[in-house]
């Protein structure tokens, strides 16, 4: 048995350092001869044998052999550790987090997260950089693709159910899981103008309030990591703000696993000015107690002269390169240092049948239905359909974070649609429009797949017009002439500004990047063997104007409605409705649901009072199928201007054609609370509404008081 404070004792200061510095792939995929750019990252061939991790070298012999020199050629054999992104799956691509956010199935989100880790271990990893768990309220910003959403609550859940997902219930012991790195600390959900890497400035009541449960979540549910983020906050980058990382993270939300630096972000500190050159970042990285530098050359060049020559460096040296010693403790490198590393068994486990089918379920969960006119959906006869659109036969659905899926393995919506539809001739769209007017005869359904390239979401992906392609805009309109029923399939990273083309098409299904399995997923719904169940988990705007757009916005002094249409002086656009197109928990079903009137257990409340607030739900439909029960709140007077409406709970239920299910939440006091004026979450006694239904758009209908 190893015991790290023995082996802290026995390094030398550079040895500590490079516990510190994380290298990519490229300096070790040859395992002989480890080259890189090695002057650029100050690495000499001595150095290489003392760092402490790397980033995104996979596959089961490569990495056993990278470690087995690594052991061979290091003075003390502490063994690396080896990180990745696996963000929506490793081999198996499951749909974008923005997709399994739709799902409200944060049992789902677990089941994506165990694969992802039994698939990410055998290859040879031992942390992934996820949960992404950044808040999101900006959809030009490409990175909304890895976020659940725009809520905390809903956030909060599925950040939960990742990390558990990821890191099972005793990474000690399973060599099938991963440790999770929570990121971005903190705030990066939010730059100005949705233009990625860009600053960011919250106040520090909507920091505490909306934008840090989701990482106070995955820090609770165990998170062993900690990514800090590229962004500023109160104009101090995240990697070298103290009072972020010290206060906030060490001390009020008691993190003690290992903070890593983004890449290259410690760097960084020098282009944002706050530090005049490497050494001063690594000073102030240091202070601000980053353990791991990814990518950038502080800690290499700078870090063992810091702490040789002051002593208060050499402590924070030692704290970092502890937490590093405890994690390599926790995931049992010493005694294993390959972990579940294992070639024969990557071959059975990776993309396997039973993966696969996981991920079309949950992709089949993932889609959203915006619109379905006149019950076109599902496709009852399938004998006159025709498929058309750009989306038709694309494989590059997997979506931006799939870099180790299989890229040209995922079939089409043509190859699994030409499994139940006998298309006799596809419809050809070429240039402008070409179309085969005789064989249209036949055809009264037109699918239309369109979309965003995968390359328009993700990182370094914002854009400022957020519609469809203008191509696809002209196609639709073009397919609208035929008077065909058209069914608009969207494959998307983002919410779209769907404005224009809505008014020409009946239906619209958002399927996102849904992964490996996503064209079968699709077909099921379209034809209906799966009943769509998936809400939004952002909104989505009438016009790229409105943004940031969000269903929990304050209450302003000046609250328009539509009964003061002929007002001016309200908070209201002249151009444009203040509503959105689509709104935060918004989803159409093949069934339809019946809310009845909500009971409440009492209508006052005590401070340990439990309030039970139940309904009941009918599905007077002939399809059975699965609703997502809302539960919003507003506080109706408050110490401060708050959100118009809050998601409180969720339940997502199956209810079979003809009957009824009582679906019940509890509230307490302590769901009531929000940051005051000191930052001391606390609640206001006093009235709250109650509002259940099927989206955000619920009118409240019920109300309680706080007492206190
Ligand atoms: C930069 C991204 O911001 C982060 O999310 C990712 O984990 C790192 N690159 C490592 O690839």
């Amino acid at each position: 048995m190893v015991n790290i404070y023995d082996l802290l004792n026995q390094m030398t200061i550079e040895e500590k350092v490079g516990q510190l510095i994380q290298l990519s792939a490229p300096f070790y995929s040859n395992v002989d001869d480890i080259t890189g750019p090695m002057n650029e990252m100050n690495m000499t061939d001595e150095k290489i044998y003392q760092v402490g991790s790397v980033l995104g070298l996979t596959g089961a012999k490569l990495v056993k052999e990278v470690q087995k020199n690594y052991l061979e050629k290091s003075r003390l054999k502490i063994p690396l550790i080896f990180m990745a992104d696996i963000i929506h799956g490793d081999t198996t691509i499951f749909p974008i987090p923005l997709g399994i956010g739709a799902t409200w199935n944060p049992i789902l989100a677990k089941r994506m997260a165990e694969i992802s880790a039994r698939e990410a271990s055998v290859q040879g990893l031992h942390v992934t950089f996820s949960p992404m768990v950044d808040l999101v309220r900006d959809p030009r910003w490409g990175r909304v693709m890895e976020s659940t959403g725009e809520d905390k609550f809903l956030n909060s859940k599925f950040a939960k159910a990742l990390v558990s997902g990821y890191q099972g219930e005793n990474i000690l012991e399973s060599k099938e899981h991963l440790a999770a790195c929570v990121k971005h600390f903190a705030g990066y959900g939010a730059p100005r103008g949705g233009r990625d890497y860009n600053s960011v400035d919250l106040s520090e009541n909507t920091l505490r309030d909306q934008y840090l449960p989701a990482y106070y979540a995955a820090i609770e549910a165990g998170a062993k990591l900690v990514m800090a983020s590229f962004n500023t906050l109160d104009n101090m980058p995240a990697s070298g703000n103290k009072k972020l990382m010290r206060n906030i993270l060490r001390n009020e939300m008691h993190f003690e696993g290992v903070l890593i630096s983004d890449w290259g972000s410690i760097g960084e500190l020098v282009s944002h000015r706050v530090a005049t050159d490497l050494k001063e970042a690594a000073e102030l990285a240091i202070d601000a107690g980053i353990d791991i530098e990814m990518m950038s050359a502080a800690y290499s060049k700078y870090l063992v002269s810091l702490a040789k020559q002051d002593k208060l460096i050499l402590e924070k040296l030692d704290e970092a390169v502890l937490r590093v010693l405890k994690l390599k403790e926790d995931l049992n490198l010493f005694e294993n240092p390959y972990r579940g590393a294992d070639e024969e068994r990557e071959s059975n486990i990776l993309y396997s049948k039973e993966h696969l089918d996981e991920a079309r379920r949950i992709a089949e969960e993932s889609f959203v239905l915006l619109k379905n006119k006149d019950s076109v959906l599902p496709i009852n006869n399938l004998n006159n359909v025709a498929l058309t659109g750009p989306f038709k036969d694309n494989r590059n659905i997997l979506g931006a974070w799939s870099w180790l899926g299989h890229k040209h393995s995922p079939k089409t919506m043509q190859e699994e649609l030409s499994e139940v539809v006998t298309f006799e001739e596809n419809l050809i769209f070429e240039g402008q429009a070409s179309f085969r007017l005789s064989f249209l005869d036949n055809i009264e359904t037109l699918i239309v797949a369109v979309g965003e390239d995968v390359e328009m979401s993700g990182e370094a992906a914002s854009r400022v017009d957020i519609t469809l392609p203008k191509q696809q805009i002209c196609l639709i309109k073009e397919l609208y002439k035929l008077r065909k029923k058209i069914v608009l399939v969207i494959f998307n990273g983002r919410p779209l500004d769907l404005s224009e083309i809505e008014p020409f098409v009946d239906a619209i299904l958002i399927s996102w990047f849904p992964g490996s399995a996503g064209a079968a997923a699709i077909k099921n719904v379209l034809t209906g063997k799966t009943n769509p169940s998936g809400k939004l988990t952002m909104t989505f705007p009438r016009s790229v104007g409105q943004i940031p757009i969000f269903y929990n916005e304050d209450s302003t002094g000046r609250p328009f409605s539509v009964s003061k249409e002929k007002g001016k002086y309200f908070s209201r656009y002249l151009d444009c409705h203040n509503s959105p197109l689509y709104e935060f928990g918004y989803g159409l079903s093949y069934s339809q649901f019946k809310f009845n009137e909500i009971k409440l257990s009492k209508f006052e409340i005590w401070n340990n009072d439990e309030l039970e607030i139940s309904v009941d739900i009918t599905n007077i439909s002939e399809v059975d199928g699965w609703e997502v029960v809302q539960l919003y709140i507003q506080d109706s007077v408050a110490k401060l201007a708050r959100p118009i409406k809050e998601l409180k709970g969720f339940k997502k239920v199956f209810i079979s054609s003809g009957t009824t299910e009582t679906v019940k939440f509890i509230i307490t006091e302590e769901d009531l609370r929000y940051p005051h004026f000191d930052n001391i979450f606390t609640s206001d006694p006093g009235e709250f509404l109650v509002g259940v239904g099927n989206s955000s758009s619920v009118e409240f209908s019920k109300s309680f008081i706080l007492r206190k």
